[in-house]
């Protein structure tokens, strides 16, 4: 099997490292700093305990697993693998130097990747002497769990390196869509508005942030509600993302961030890890209860809905994916309930551009503006399946 190596040794990388290893691969894992290696060797070692011990995996398989990893500081290891996926810090410059170092070292068919939230895959094969092999591979955290990859093709990459690149992470049992290299890919483009909408529902005292947590758990059907979630993700990477991907749209009002998740970020106010974010965590303190008016209730999740409908409808109407991958991205990637395309069949597209209307008319708002594609589909009476 092919030789598989990973650059950066922090929590992505030691996670893709696992998963490619689970699947039967030698794994060549390179951090520059030593510490960084002890400590991914550890937690990986820590994680196949926990299978072991929930009888997930025999000590046999646990001890063959952790024998197909090496850990190493010289990148001059990768020579004998057939895709590189770097996993160091999100900086462009940073990625652009290390895939040059690599290219050096590696044979010209292997593929170098990046798993990359939120750069372009374009700038960072501009200074490749063959920029055809680069390709971004956007797992999420953590990798062993979570399924959905999204596979990234720059400019240009060349199409063979995307079908191997997209069958080989098929055969490690994750479900990878194709995404255009655009900010935010499909995730975390697509699903701004839970975020956004609830930010400004809650800015303008509409509902609380119980209550719209509620809302959207309980008559929608999400896992959890928007304030739950960027605390659980943390406000600090939430609030990161979110103006990464608002000054990479140019500025775009749809995906403005907001002064509240600012502020808490500001005060250190993270979420569940530093003990308190939009809730308090600290022992004793009781969580607050939302207000259960179904009325209230169904106008939040009506207007969360339908900006996440619009968003999806847009990014399909832009061709960033198919609609297929879409809704695989949105059920797998981010747990929705269902795919934001199917709901919006269901909710009918008039109702939803009846929606989008009624609060653009409102506020005169860019933000608000409804997707050229869902305004057409409302006047030809089609649907997306
Ligand atoms: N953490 C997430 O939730 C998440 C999810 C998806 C994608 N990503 C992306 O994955 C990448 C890695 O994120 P992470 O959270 O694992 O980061 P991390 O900080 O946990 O790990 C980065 C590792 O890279 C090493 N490193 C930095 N520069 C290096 C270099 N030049 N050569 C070798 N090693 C180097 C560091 O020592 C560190 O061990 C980023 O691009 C990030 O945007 C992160």
């Amino acid at each position: 099997m092919d030789t598989i190596g990973i650059l950066g040794a922090g929590a992505m990388g030691s996670g893709i490292a696992q998963v490619a290893a689970a699947s039967g691969h030698n794994v060549v894992i390179c951090d520059n700093l030593i510490i960084a290696l002890t400590k991914a060797s550890r937690n990986v070692q820590a994680t196949l305990k926990t299978l072991v011990d929930k009888g997930k995996m025999t000590d046999a398989d646990s001890y063959a697993l952790f024998s197909r990893l090496k850990f190493t500081d010289h990148m001059s290891e990768f020579r004998d693998c057939s895709i590189v996926i770097e996993a160091i810090v999100e900086d462009i410059e940073q990625k652009q130097i290390a895939f040059r170092s690599m290219e050096a070292i590696v044979d010209k068919s292997t593929i170098l990747a990046s798993n990359t939230s939120s750069l372009s895959i374009s700038a960072m094969g501009a200074p490749l002497k063959h920029p055809e092999r680069i390709l971004g591979v956007h797992f999420f955290n953590p990798a062993p769990l979570m399924r959905l990859v999204e596979i990234i093709p720059g400019l240009q990459t060349d199409p063979d390196v995307v079908e191997r690149g997209k069958s080989l992470i098929d055969g490690w049992g994750k479900t990878t869509v194709v995404a255009k290299d655009t900010p935010g890919f499909i995730v975390n483009r697509v699903a701004r508005p839970y975020y956004g909408e609830a930010l400004r529902i809650f800015d303008e005292g509409i509902a609380d942030e119980a209550t719209i947590d509620w809302a959207m758990r309980e008559l929608c059907g999400f896992r959890m509600g928007p304030f739950e979630l960027m605390d659980f993700i943390g406000n600090d990477i939430n609030y990161a993302v979110t103006e990464v991907v608002f000054s990479n749209f140019f500025f775009d009002p749809r995906y403005k961030p907001s002064f509240t998740q600012k502020r808490l970020v500001e005060a250190h106010y993270f979420g569940r890890k530093s003990g308190r974010g939009f809730y308090d965590y600290r022992n004793g303190v009781a969580l607050p209860e939302p207000t259960k008016d179904e009325a209230l209730g169904r106008e939040i999740a009506t207007r969360i809905l339908a900006m996440l409908i619009n968003e999806a409808s847009d990014a399909l109407y832009l061709r960033v994916a198919s609609r297929e991958d879409i809704e695989l991205a949105m059920t797998q990637g981010v747990n929705y309930p269902k795919g934001l395309l199917s709901w919006a069949d269901e909710i009918g597209i008039p109702n939803i551009v009846e929606k989008l209307d009624s609060l653009y008319v409102e506020y005169l708002e860019d933000r608000y503006r409804c997707s050229p594609l869902l305004r057409k589909m409302n006047r030809d009476g089609k649907r997306f399946f």
